[in-house]
């Protein structure tokens, strides 16, 4: 399967899909890694894998329609059969999310539904969880809230911070991502009727 990936930052859930992706038997291969941020340091991690990048600041479009549809044009030279958002951080119009349901998915650092939106690790220690977590989802038109294929959780601290916790969550964002793209690609798991539908070891 070919995968793209967005990022609009650092891009460490992008190079842990990478490092998967090396794997012989791994079922996908990242093909074009896509930001809205040129100077996004995740492109620079894919360049150094000989991955293709593009990159679409939004201030050099006119419209979010314009922004979209210079996208649409790498997305169609790449022909991907996913896309993987991953720390990107601009939502998606719904011609967007309609043209690619089902074939997007975005990690999440909540155990979702809970936490949907930003800052979702002082709000879980602000609601005294004693848990916290990521989620991979499918992509659909509210945000954070599609059919989810895979979670992990991690303890939360008595002295953690915002970034205490963010650093817990990530090291298992970067072991789950992998996970559900590899079972996403090899069609264990896959989006039907607004659900997932999922083989017995998905
Ligand atoms: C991560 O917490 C991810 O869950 C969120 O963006 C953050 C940064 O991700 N979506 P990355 O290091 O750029 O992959």
């Amino acid at each position: 399967k070919r995968v793209v990936v967005f990022i609009s930052g650092g891009g460490s859930n992008m190079m842990a899909l990478v490092a998967a992706a090396k794997a012989q038997d791994f079922p996908a291969e990242i093909v074009g890694v896509i930001s809205d941020k040129p100077d996004a340091g995740g492109l620079a991690k894919a360049a150094a894998e000989g991955i293709a990048t593009y990159a679409f600041a939004r201030k050099d479009y006119a419209s979010k329609e314009a922004h979209e549809e210079a996208i649409f044009a790498a997305l169609d030279a790449l022909s991907p059969d996913i896309l993987c958002l991953a720390g990107y951080m601009r939502l998606l119009s719904g011609t967007f999310i309609q043209r690619y349901e089902g074939k997007m998915i975005n990690i999440h650092p909540s155990l979702l539904p809970l936490f949907p939106g930003l800052h979702t690790h002082q709000r879980a220690i602000d609601a005294g969880m004693r848990i916290a977590g990521c989620t991979v989802h499918f992509v659909t038109e509210g945000m954070d809230e599609g059919p989810v294929i895979g979670q992990a959780a991690v303890p939360v601290l008595s002295d953690d911070t915002a970034d205490t916790l963010a650093a817990r969550v990530l090291t298992v964002e970067h072991q789950i991502y992998p996970q559900a793209l590899k079972l996403f690609a090899e069609g264990k798991v896959r989006m039907e009727g607004g659900k997932v539908v999922r083989t017995a070891d998905a």
